[in-house]
């Protein structure tokens, strides 16, 4: 870390490259770790370190990198493509070429790298402007080097240049210093290196690794030592679960020094654009995907998935509970085992029980769907009670309608209501009813035959099938 004053600098993301090694339909930069796309990363990276303009090239799956970056960071980032995939190096030319007005320090960054620390990009342009480099560059050092250009350096140690791992000579191969791919260069410096790139090489590409030569050569290269476990590509699907890992772990480090309570570190799948206050717990293989919220005092406790679910304060959320797209209000209690479909609005203090499913539902405060139910399209008063195996019927074969419980209500079990129907304010509906009709404030609602009881009957049943039984 330097005291050298801020510079402006921009950042070029490469994300062009289809990612054969990926083995897989989507564009590797799509790929995700703790929700994020792999581009997304690195761009978010770029733009939190102070990067002014952050330019990303786009080539293989272009529509879909591009609307996720659009979606994501709107204006923030500007797009480039590269028509054929034609090298690093080529890929940079399309940036510059499509962007003359690229000037001052620009960082350079592989649209694969997720974890790329902010600080590190800060020092590494700030220490290039320090000592007034053409181009800087970081190393890493890896007991396995494979798969990543190799570090050349002078009798005197001076970068000379980089060697593709597929290019290397057998002692190249052995050299354990490598290029992680994270360079900051002057603008001048590197639209006169790029046209001097040629494809003379085993893949018949242009290597952007080859303007270090150019710059070792003519001018003045910094290099700056990174750490391996921050600066991994991602190429496979295995370094994809490794750079996962690392990255899930770091989240729920970051969450249990903010005052979450963790019960594991290793066992809980938390996305990145997840917000968990201090003061809320969560258990053991807990997911929490997309944007979740989770408010302090709330607990959620083990094997829960929610995905854009607000839980708020001191909220109960028991075991195996799947929720999406919801809310659960302050004190509420949910599970074990209910499913919260989407626009499912729980108010204070309501529970959802048990083997309860509820979709674009709101229950009021204090009310009960406890066991064996399904709410959908429903508007649920305070103080309702709902009981067992109760059934919004809500769909007709071609519409959904609404079950509107006032407050008060109470629903005996086993009923069915059949939307569109209200059941008004304080009103009773017996157990086993299939509300067809309102019902009317502080009624009640029964619809069932009556029972008749036949005295004796069963004992002379048995008997008869014992008799049977006898030979
Ligand atoms: C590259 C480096 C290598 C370094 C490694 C670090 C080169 C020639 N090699 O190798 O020295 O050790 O990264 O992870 O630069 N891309 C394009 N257009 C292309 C080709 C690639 O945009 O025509 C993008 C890809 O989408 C990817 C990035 O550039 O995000 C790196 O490409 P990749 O093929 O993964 O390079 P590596 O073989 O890993
Ligand atoms: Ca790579």
């Amino acid at each position: 870390m330097t005291n050298h004053p801020p510079t402006t600098w921009n950042a070029i993301v490469l994300a062009a490259g289809e990612g054969t090694r990926m083995k897989s339909y989507r564009p590797k930069v799509l790929h995700e770790i703790a929700g994020r796309a792999l581009v997304s990363w690195v761009v978010q990276t770029a733009l939190d370190a102070g990067a002014s303009r952050c330019l990303v090239v786009l080539g293989h799956g272009r529509d879909d990198v591009e609307e996720e970056l659009a979606t994501r960071f709107g204006q923030r980032v500007e797009m480039a493509l590269q028509p054929e995939r034609r090298g690093t190096g080529d890929a940079v030319r399309c940036a510059i070429e499509a962007e003359s007005a690229l000037q001052g320090r620009l960082v350079v960054l592989y649209g694969d790298c997720p974890l790329v620390p902010g600080q590190l990009l800060r020092d590494l342009v700030s220490r290039s402007e320090e000592v007034d480099a053409d181009l800087g560059l970081v190393t890493a050092t890896l007991s396995d080097p494979s798969g990543y250009g190799r570090v050349i350096r002078n009798g005197t140690g001076d970068v000379q240049r980089i060697v593709k791992d597929r290019d290397c000579s057998v002692d190249e191969q052995a050299i354990q210093e490598v290029n992680p791919g994270l360079y900051a260069m002057r603008a001048d410096f590197l639209r006169e290196a790029l046209v001097r790139l040629s494809p003379d090489n085993a893949q018949g590409q242009l290597y952007l690794t080859d303007v270090v030569e150019l710059a070792a050569k003519q001018g003045k290269v910094l290099d700056l030592e990174g750490d391996m476990a921050d600066l991994m590509g991602v190429n496979d699907q295995r370094d994809l679960a490794v750079a996962s890992s690392t990255r899930r772990r770091r989240i729920t480090e970051e969450l249990a020094r903010s005052g979450v309570v963790i019960a594991d570190l290793d066992a809980l799948y938390i996305d990145a654009d997840c917000k968990v206050e201090p003061g809320a717990t969560l258990g053991v293989n807990v997911h929490l995907r997309g944007r979740c919220v989770v408010r302090a005092g709330a607990q959620i406790d083990v094997g829960c998935i929610l995905t854009n679910v607000v839980v708020d304060k001191d909220a109960l959320v028991l075991p195996y509970t799947v929720a999406a797209d919801s809310t659960i209000g302050v004190g509420a209690q949910v599970g074990p085992f209910s499913h919260l479909r989407p626009q499912t609005k729980l108010g204070p203090r309501s529970k959802v029980g048990n083997f309860s499913e509820t979709k674009k539902t709101t229950v009021g405060v204090g009310s009960k769907v406890n066991h064996l139910s399904y709410v959908g399209d429903g508007i649920i008063g305070e103080g309702v009670n709902i009981g067992a195996g109760t059934i919004f019927c809500n769909y007709d074969g071609e519409q959904k309608h609404i079950t509107v419980l006032e407050d008060g209500v109470f629903i005996g079990s086993d009923t069915q209501l059949i939307a569109p129907v209200t059941v008004k304010k304080g009103a009773y509906v017996a157990s086993g009813t299939t509300v067809t009709r309102d019902v009317p404030e502080d009624a009640l609602a029964l619809s069932r035959s009556k029972q008749e009881n036949k005295e004796g009957y069963a004992a002379r049943l048995r008997a008869r099938l014992r008799r049977k039984k006898k030979p």
